[in-house]
Formats: structure tokens, C-alpha cells, sequence
């Protein structure tokens, strides 16, 4: 570990994260989490299928207060004793973004803290730190980082350097699961609920599933258990297109004519369209939900190992997201990383994998120990003195 170059001691940070739908507010103590508290905003938005920005940004500017308010004295701590406050900057929605850095810049001013800028997904991709960790990770590692607005492989390098390898060409993965749930009407946001569907149908034997290679496309192919005779397919776009990057749109689309196909033919048949109309049944529902997770996860499996082929010196790999909350996805690195001899980690609390500030706190506090003062590990400026915070602006294209 490198010297301590912006703190002198084990800093507090406080942290706030208003990217998406979470407002949330935590304390840090090093690599140690003292509070961590999230206001979901999940009801507000699931009648409209997904986030509307106007609506979060309310939401947060009405509850951050008491957000910050609680996670201060759940820590048991005041914002004078804080060393120093921590905000993500981007990626996320502008306009919700603007909330958590008004408040950020605000809490500085008045303490005459530095302020420390994020970014959203490094912040998952340190999330699964605590006490004693940082000092025994073997670099390189590779970060898989799955949201439902980013799917990204990066490469962390000595000294904790960052960079991407790999990138959604169109959906995120956890984007692609939520539209699925909206086409078979399980509600927003729907991997957690695909997720118990598929376990369900996994337990039940209703569908064997595996990989099929029919000339330059790779299928999840769902057979019949009891006869081996093929049921559904989907493809795996960009399964073998030489890079790192991934797509989940073709996915999307083939499952879409899946459901449509069944819809017709189900016995009681009639109505066509997907979402709350479908008509398929609970049994069709889990058949689908099995083949479509497989398929949603061995692209992340395959672009996964292709980057421990390719990265030869690879020690590690971590684990982040909403879609790292998947005890099916986690269990399939998991096995990954045994047969390769790679070390997997992720945040065993979902808590930490889904939105939080936290994993702001935690990201905050890696780059204040390894990075040039100044500069963020992306590449932008991380300290904003007190002085300085008219500078600081949101970016909600910020890319790793
Ligand atoms: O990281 P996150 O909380 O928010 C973003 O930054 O986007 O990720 C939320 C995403 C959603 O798309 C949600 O459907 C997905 O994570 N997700 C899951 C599971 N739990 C959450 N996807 C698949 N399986 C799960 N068990
Ligand atoms: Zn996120």
C-alpha cells in the first residue's frame, strides 16, 4: 500500500449519492462503513415501468436532509468531526446529480472541508472493501460491473489505476433484465423477481439449459429434461466479435418473439400482447425467466473470462452492481474463479452492491491514498479545497 498522500490520518468521510433513484447519505471510517442510510424512491417510479427524472430530483431534494441527517447520527458523529465529504459526480441523472452536489458543496462550505468527487461506478467497483481488506488484494484484478444502467469490465492495475476494457454497446445487462420483467408483467425493476422465477423453475427440472454453437452465433438453448428435445433459444450477440465489449439489445428483441410465440400458442390462447396482458402461465413464466437469466448471464460469464484469457496476470475479480445482488450470477463466478485460481470478491450485504453511498465513501478513500492529489483516477479532478467548489459540476456521462 502506498503512503497516505491526502490524509494524515484514517479519514470520516461523509458521503452522498443521488445518481439514480436512491437518495443516499453514509459514513466512512477508512476501509470501515459507519452508517449507511438509503431512501429508496422504487415506489414513486414503478408505476411509470422505470426512473422519471423529474420525480427523483424532487425526491431527493425533499428527503436529503434527513438522509444526511440520520446517517450522521447513526455514525454517531457530527459534520464538524468529518474530514472530508464525498459526492458522485457521475454517471447518472444530471438533474438528480445537481441535488447531491448542491448539498455536498454546501456541508463543505460551511465546515471548510475538502470536497472529494466521484465516480458513480468506481463506487461499485470498491464496494466490496472492509476493515483490513485493501491491504491484501493481489493487483491486477478485473471488475465486472453490472447495474441497470452500466455493464463495464475494468482493469485495476498497480497502484489502483483504472482502466475500461469492456462496455455495453446498447442495454445494460440489469437494464435488459427490467425490460424483460415488463414484457412477461412481473413490475419494475425486475431482476430480483426473474431471478426467483428462474430458482423456482431451475428447482421444479422444467427447463435443462446449455450452450449451443450454430455457426458464427452462440444459443442458450432450454431443453425439455424429460425427452432432451429443444424448447426455447436465444442468442448470445457478440459472443465471438474478438473483444471485450457486450449487447444486450439482440437479446432483447429474440425474447420479445419468445413471448409472443408462446403467448399465441398457450392454450388459452388469444390475447397477444406481453407485459400485464400476457397470457402465458406461471410454468411458461419460469421456463422463460430460466432461459432468459442463463443467457443474460453467460454473456457476463464468457466477456468475463475472455478478459482473464487475455489478461493473463489477472489475480482477482470484483464484483459490483445491482445485478451482483444475483445469488445465481455470484455462485457462477464463483465456479469461474475456482477453475481458473482467481479470487472473486463482492459486498456479501446487497445493501452495498445496489445504489448506496457507501461504496462513494470507500472509493473516495482509495483514491485519497493512492492518487495524485489532485487528480481523480479517471482522470478528472478529485479535490475540490474549499476554495475551489464553485469548479465542481456534475457529469452524467462520466466514463470510467
Ligand atoms: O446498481 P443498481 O442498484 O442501480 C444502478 O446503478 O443501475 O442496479 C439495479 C439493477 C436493476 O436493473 C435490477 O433489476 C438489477 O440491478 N438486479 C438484478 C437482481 N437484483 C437487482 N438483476 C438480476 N438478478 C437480480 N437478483
Ligand atoms: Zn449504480
Amino acid at each position: 500500500m502506498k503512503a497516505n498522500k491526502l490524509f494524515k490520518q484514517t479519514p470520516y468521510i461523509l458521503a452522498i449519492d443521488t445518481s439514480c433513484d436512491e437518495t443516499s447519505v453514509a459514513v466512512t471510517h477508512g476501509e470501515e462503513v459507519c452508517s449507511n442510510t438509503i431512501h429508496s424512491q422504487l415506489d414513486l417510479h414503478k408505476a411509470y415501468g422505470g426512473v422519471v427524472p423529474s420525480i427523483a430530483r424532487l425526491e431527493h431534494e425533499k428527503k436529503l436532509p434527513a438522509v444526511i441527517y440520520d446517517a450522521l447520527s447513526s455514525a454517531n458523529i457530527t459534520s464538524q468531526e468529518i474530514d472530508a465529504i464525498a459526492v458522485t459526480q457521475g454517471p447518472g441523472l444530471a438533474i438528480a446529480l445537481e441535488v447531491g452536489i448542491a448539498h455536498a458543496k454546501k456541508l463543505a462550505k460551511e465546515n471548510q472541508k475538502p470536497l472529494l468527487a466521484v465516480d458513480h461506478m468506481v463506487g461499485h467497483l470498491f464496494s466490496w472493501i472492509t476493515p483490513g481488506t485493501l491491504s491484501e488484494v493481489n493487483l491486477p484484478a478485473v471488475g465486472l460491473l453490472v447495474s441497470g444502467g452500466h455493464t463495464e469490465l475494468i482493469l485495476v492495475g498497480e497502484g489502483f489505476t483504472l482502466q475500461r476494457i469492456g462496455e455495453t454497446f446498447d442495454d445494460a445487462c440489469g437494464e435488459a433484465f427490467d425490460k424483460f420483467a415488463t414484457m412477461i408483467g412481473v413490475g419494475y425493476p425486475g431482476g430480483p423477481e426473474v431471478s426467483r422465477l428462474a430458482a423456482a423453475g431451475r428447482n421444479a427440472g422444467l427447463l435443462n439449459a446449455q450452450l449451443v454453437r450454430d455457426h458464427s452465433t452462440l444459443y442458450a438453448v432450454g431443453l425439455d429434461p424429460q425427452t432432451g428435445e429443444e424448447q426455447m433459444r436465444l442468442p448470445l450477440p457478440m459472443a465471438f466479435s474478438n473483444d471485450l465489449n457486450l449487447s444486450y439489445s439482440g437479446l432483447k428483441t429474440a425474447v420479445k418473439q419468445l413471448i409472443n410465440k408462446l403467448s399465441n400458442t398457450s392454450d388459452n390462447a388469444g390475447i397477444k400482447q406481453t407485459g400485464e396482458n400476457s397470457n402465458l402461465t406461471e410454468e411458461e413464466m419460469q421456463k422463460l425467466c430460466v432461459i432468459f437469466e442463463y443467457a443474460a448471464l453467460q454473456i457476463l460469464l464468457l466477456k468475463l473470462e475472455q478478459a482473464l484469457i487475455k489478461h493473463a496476470d489477472v489475480k482477482e475479480i470484483w464484483l459490483g452492481g445491482g445485478v451482483a445482488a444475483s445469488l445465481q450470477f455470484r455462485s457462477l463466478v464463483k465456479a469461474l474463479g475456482e477453475r481458473r485460481g482467481v479470487r472473486v470478491r463482492y459486498a456479501s450485504d446487497t445493501k452495498l452492491l445496489t445504489d448506496n453511498a457507501a461504496m462513494i465513501g470507500l472509493a473516495a478513500y482509495v483514491l485519497g491514498i493512492n492518487s495524485e492529489e489532485t487528480k481523480n483516477s479517471t482522470g478528472g479532478k478529485f479535490l475540490y479545497l474549499p476554495s475551489e467548489l464553485d469548479l465542481l459540476e456534475r457529469q452524467p456521462n462520466r466514463k470510467i
